[in-house]
């Protein structure tokens, strides 16, 4: 008999990391459907990374990427390579994930071709069309595309409804970035030998001193933002000697560039600019550390999960449960008020306590294995209603 055909498609870090749960969940249920995976590469080594990190081995790797990419080159090359792909596979669902241009070029490379989609992270809101930009308008374009919703939150679910989705087409099923971060916590919490070698590996962690790991990328930041973020780190780096920080720079020269230019020439000892880490030994670092400084849309859910506060380079955000909770604080982009935010919780010991509750509002670490499980519901469903059809004729 032919099993039902799901072709997997994502293409950049957070992607792969939040997809490989539910590659795992849906890998179990092989003697039922027929699993492909295509990497479209929007990242190269940062995708890399976390692929080999979970073991999957793409059948299609389109290689898009390219130095400094603009979104108009990257949207044209996506659609482009993935019409062989999704023609050639001919599958009955494709599943996307998120907010990237990658999600959302391929799901609709997935209505050209007729085919159904599954939209894993799907609901998540601002409300403003350029923040973040251009994620917002990806993730609601994605949404109109999608015929399968997985909500992480009710929150994401009432944003759904609010826009006409059908909720029978809705299945809450929590975050899967708390699937993996956990599969990796766990992982680090039961080898001493792991924590040796992650230990070794930062040699420069000092015993006893305090740790802000920051991240930072948003196109919206690009130009003065990043300029204001640089400075408040130059600041807080200089007020706080006795703390240190750490910065895996992310490789979009839109970052690198200012973060070269106003930090490695700032001679501040306990700021520490390093590549981006893989996510192995990302997560031993967000285990390990006092507080997140952040720009990022996954740290914003992981870290309350590990019960570490999160200060926020935004001025809107999507994941508003966290905030809601207390453990994220949303402090825009402006260098007053992110050094500020951050001195606050470094010289408070209540307020950094009433921050550092551990909450799971985005998930149990079961994510993936619901969504697989509505997949297969779904894709049952779809054979029978082809049956009726072809009955029918
Ligand atoms: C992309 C996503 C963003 C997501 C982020 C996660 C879009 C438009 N943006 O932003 O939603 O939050 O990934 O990190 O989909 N680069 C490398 N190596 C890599 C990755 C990137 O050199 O492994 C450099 C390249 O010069 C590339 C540039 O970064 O052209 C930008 O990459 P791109 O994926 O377009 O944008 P990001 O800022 O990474
Ligand atoms: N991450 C990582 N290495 C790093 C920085 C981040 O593995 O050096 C992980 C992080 O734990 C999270 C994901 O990458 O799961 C977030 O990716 P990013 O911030 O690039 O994208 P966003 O979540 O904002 O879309």
């Amino acid at each position: 008999m032919d099993h039902p055909r799901v072709l997997c498609i994502f293409g950049t870090r957070p992607e792969a990391i939040k997809m490989a749960p539910v590659i795992q969940s849906l890998r179990q249920h092989g003697e039922r459907i027929l699993l492909k995976v295509c990497v479209t590469a929007q990242h190269r080594q940062m995708l890399d990374q976390v692929l080999h990190l979970f073991g999957i081995v793409p059948d299609y790797d389109l290689d898009i990427m390219r130095a400094d990419q603009d979104l108009y080159s990257l949207t044209a090359a996506l659609i482009r390579e993935l019409q062989a792909v999704v023609a050639g596979e001919g599958p009955d669902l494709v599943l996307v994930h998120g907010d990237t241009t990658t999600t959302m070029a391929a799901s609709l490379a997935a209505y050209y071709g007729r085919t159904a989609v599954g939209h894993v992270e799907a609901g998540l809101r601002t409300g403003d069309k350029y923040r973040p930009f251009p994620e917002e308008m990806n993730r609601r374009l994605t949404g109109v595309l999608a015929d399968l919703h997985f909500a992480p939150t009710e929150a994401a679910r009432r944003n759904l409804l609010r826009e006409g989705v059908n909720d029978e087409r809705i299945a809450v099923t929590g975050n899967t970035v708390i699937d993996a971060l956990f599969q990796i916590r766990d992982r680090i919490r039961s080898d001493s030998g792991l924590r040796q070698a992650l230990n070794l590996s930062f040699p420069w962690l000092g015993e006893g001193r305090r740790l802000v790991v920051i991240t930072g990328h948003r196109r919206e930041n690009f130009g003065r933002g990043m300029v204001e973020i640089c400075r408040a780190l130059v600041d807080l780096a200089g007020a706080w000697p006795e703390v240190d920080f750490v910065y895996p720079v992310h490789l979009n020269p839109n970052v690198l560039d200012p973060v070269d230019q106003i930090l490695r020439s700032s001679g501040r000892v306990n700021l520490r600019l390093i590549e981006p880490l893989d996510y192995l030994q990302f997560v031993y670092l967000l285990m390990q550390c006092h507080l997140v400084l952040t720009d990022s849309g996954g740290i914003q859910e992981e870290a309350p999960s590990l019960g570490k506060p999160v200060v926020v380079m935004r001025e809107t955000t999507e994941r508003p449960e966290a905030v809601e909770a207390g453990t994220v604080l949303l402090a825009g982009s402006s260098r007053e008020r992110i050094v500020h935010a951050v001195s606050r919780l470094l010289a408070d010991p209540r307020h950094y306590a009433a921050m550092s509750r551990a909450i799971n509002p985005y998930g149990d670490g079961r994510a993936g294995p619901r969504i697989a499980e509505a997949i297969l519901g779904f894709l049952a469903g779809q054979k029978k209603r082809e049956r009726t059809e072809h009955a029918g004729q």
